[in-house]
């Protein structure tokens, strides 16, 4: 399928009142999301555009290399606030269903997978993924100091933690202290719903890959 355009979506969050994380700070935030799919497809359409038999690829500047490292960072920006505006407006409250089952086994316990996140929150720059991992099917926190920076292969976030001062300055202030009672806030409106419909589709594409392994391994030996 050909590129298309990233267009911003509307979500739910935004028609509801949230605990803790004021209309202003959304209405804000979701003008850099704007922003980034603005960015985004500008990149890719002169990514699309150049002329790559006479444009220039230097690895210490060139416009190539320029357009492609922020194109990365424009599109990441994109996806992972599409992923955390999608799980805001729900209800908060302990981790559930399927998503609960797989860290109380991968943490050795629910409550230490929270505690593990949360301590995540402190030490990232930028964003905290919690990630489905296609190849082994567990759930593990990844740091990202910046939104295109320590992503790693075939790992499908299913919840998505801001913690650029963007996100919560206005409300809670930009202290250590701070971005606590952010990320505190945060859990309070998280749809849990909304995680494990992220982690049912990651957990489907991994099995649909190991059928077709399985059915490649068949064919071959056969
Ligand atoms: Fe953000």
């Amino acid at each position: 399928m050909p590129w298309d355009e990233l267009k911003p979506r509307k979500f739910v969050a935004f028609e509801k009142d949230l605990d803790g994380i004021s209309k202003q700070t959304m209405e804000d935030h979701y003008k850099l999301y704007e922003g980034y799919a603005k960015k985004a497809n500008e990149c890719r359409r002169r990514l699309n555009e150049f002329d790559y038999a006479d444009i220039e690829g230097n690895q210490v500047f060139s416009e190539l290399r320029a357009v492609s490292v922020d194109y990365t960072f424009a599109l990441l920006g994109y996806k992972n606030h599409d992923l955390y505006f999608g799980h805001l407006g729900g209800d908060g409250g302990d981790p559930e269903g399927r998503f609960a089952e797989i860290v109380d086994q991968e943490f050795n316990g629910v409550d230490k997978w929270s505690n593990a996140v949360k301590k995540a929150a402190s030490a990232a720059r930028g964003w905290v993924m919690v990630g489905y991992d296609l190849n082994d099917g567990s759930l593990f926190n990844y740091i990202m100091d910046t939104q295109n920076l320590w992503a790693v292969y075939n790992m499908v976030p299913v919840l998505a933690i801001d913690v650029y001062e963007h996100a919560y300055v206005r409300d809670f202030g930009a202290t250590p202290d701070g971005r606590k009672q952010y990320v505190e806030a945060f859990f309070r409106n998280l749809d849990w719903d909304h995680v494990n419909r992220q982690l049912r589709q990651a957990e489907a594409a991994k099995e649909g890959a190991d059928r077709t392994g399985l059915q490649e391994e068949h064919t071959v030996g056969a």
